[in-house]
């Protein structure tokens, strides 16, 4: 049934222009008020019922307002302590479920750091590298996202509006990613993979920065906010090597693509490559804030006192974690099947509008995170911006939540439960969309 926006949602959204100081909604203003959801479904404050292409923005993975045993972790959790000043004190929750993050990583990686969100495990990963290298720079790349705090918002450079008028920035260079579809320095897609490589080696640290003076290079395995832009293998395994000869860490970005999203564990498993330091957040709690960034254990330790914050380790977070990860361990098998499964239904389906429909210019993806970007035309690769717009209007007035990412890509990251039944479902309304605009 199409949606309907009655009295309640908009006086609610009048209210909420009237509070609050800013939000990231523009420019896809959706007048969408979730008030609760359970698997493949979200139901917004006037009844309307949604399926979910966008997992609220790549946090419920296993399912909108995350599986029952998550939720039963944290009623259970609450009763008897909140907040255990982890930082201060032992607990422990937190130390149990360390255990287990680990155990999903490289063998060499067994140091973990607990914050609240993407950004503060990304600031802390930027600290950790200085102090490990006892270097300044960052190197990262053109459309990366790693958060809005002072020092991952260095790294960040997918739009200037999350920068513009909020520098001076720390000490960061940002390189040409493997974005083969449009090649930041014009090659032709086979020629683009290992020009951002390139560019580091004998611009970056030929001319702007000393190798003695790099200390990390910050990358997305498959770059989320930039438009879901997965690299080609020997893009990854290049800068792995160039890290390597320069004694640069290697820091992999896993809050969007880790947690199973692409079908393993951490994206980067899929490249044969391993990092340094990995960080995480989204989906790591089903939902509750939580951060976590993770070294390998050669790296060390930091000084007692160095780096630590109130929150981190709270017990509820923790035990949505605990339950979290615990049902990934038990199903891994399934998951890691149902990924490909549905990850190549999806990609299927996006392939033969890619054929029918002048205006689906490129899809690419990995496992469940598959990005479809929109041109006016094929040849010239116009971004189709307000095509754009349109249908993802379209998808919401027909029951289907979608969230763009990068100049004209749509992003498609479902729940990694959702039945093939209403995948398709979202498909179809995708697909009208997608001929509606295409006219
Ligand atoms: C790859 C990546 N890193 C970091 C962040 C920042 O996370 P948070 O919003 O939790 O600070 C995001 C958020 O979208 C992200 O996609």
């Amino acid at each position: 049934m199409p949606v309907k926006l009655d009295k309640k949602i908009r006086s609610l959204i009048k209210r909420d222009r009237k509070v609050m100081l800013t939000t990231t909604r523009e420019p896809y203003p959706y007048d969408f008020v979730p008030e609760h959801g359970e698997g493949d479904y979200v139901y917004d404050i006037s009844g309307n019922r949604f399926i979910d292409f966008s997992s609220f923005i790549a946090v419920y993975n296993f399912g909108v307002n995350s599986r029952a045993a998550v939720r039963e972790a944290m009623k259970k959790q609450m009763d008897s302590l909140i907040h255990p000043a982890f930082t201060d004190y032992y607990a422990e929750l937190p130390v149990v479920f360390a255990e287990k993050l680990v155990r999903m990583l490289p063998r060499s990686f067994g140091k973990v750091f607990f914050s609240n969100s993407g950004t503060e495990a990304n600031e802390a990963a930027i600290k950790f590298s200085r102090l490990f290298t006892k270097r300044q720079y960052i190197i990262s790349f053109y459309g990366a996202f790693h958060g809005r705090t002072m020092g991952s918002l260095s790294l960040t450079a997918s739009k200037t509006v999350h920068r513009e008028r909020f520098g001076p920035f720390n000490s960061t260079v940002q390189a040409p990613y493997a974005y083969c579809y449009r090649c930041p320095l014009h090659k032709e897609e086979s020629e683009c993979c290992l020009q951002g490589i390139d560019v580091i080696r004998n611009q970056i640290l030929g001319k702007t920065v000393s190798e003695k003076e790099c200390a990390a290079i910050f990358f997305e395995p498959v770059q989320g906010e930039g438009g879901y832009i997965v690299p080609p293998k020997e893009f990854v395994t290049e800068l792995r090597k160039l890290a390597d000869e320069h004694g640069i860490l290697l820091v992999a970005d896993e809050v969007q693509s880790g947690y199973m999203r692409t079908g393993r564990f951490l994206a980067l498993d899929h490249f044969g490559v391993e990092a340094d330091i990995y960080t995480f957040a989204k989906a790591i709690a089903g939902g509750m804030p939580m951060g976590a960034t993770v070294t390998r254990k050669s790296l060390g330790d930091i000084p007692s006192g160095a780096h630590a914050n109130t929150f981190g380790g709270n017990l509820i977070a923790v035990a949505a974690a605990n339950a979290n990860i615990n049902y990934i361990k038990k199903n891994m098998a399934s998951l890691k099947r149902d990924s490909k499964e549905k990850g190549s239904l999806i990609m299927k389906r996006l392939n033969q509008m890619k054929e029918r429909y002048e205006i689906v210019g490129d899809v690419r993806g990995l496992g469940m995170m598959i990005g479809v970007e929109l041109v006016k035309n094929k040849h010239t690769k116009e971004p189709a911006i307000k095509e754009r717009e349109g249908i993802l209007d379209y998808c919401f007035e027909n029951n289907l939540i979608l969230l763009p990412a990068g100049i004209s890509t749509i992003r498609i990251v479902p729940p990694l439960t959702m039945s093939k039944q209403n995948i398709e479902k979202g498909l179809d309304v995708l697909e009208a969309a997608i001929k509606k605009f295409s006219a």
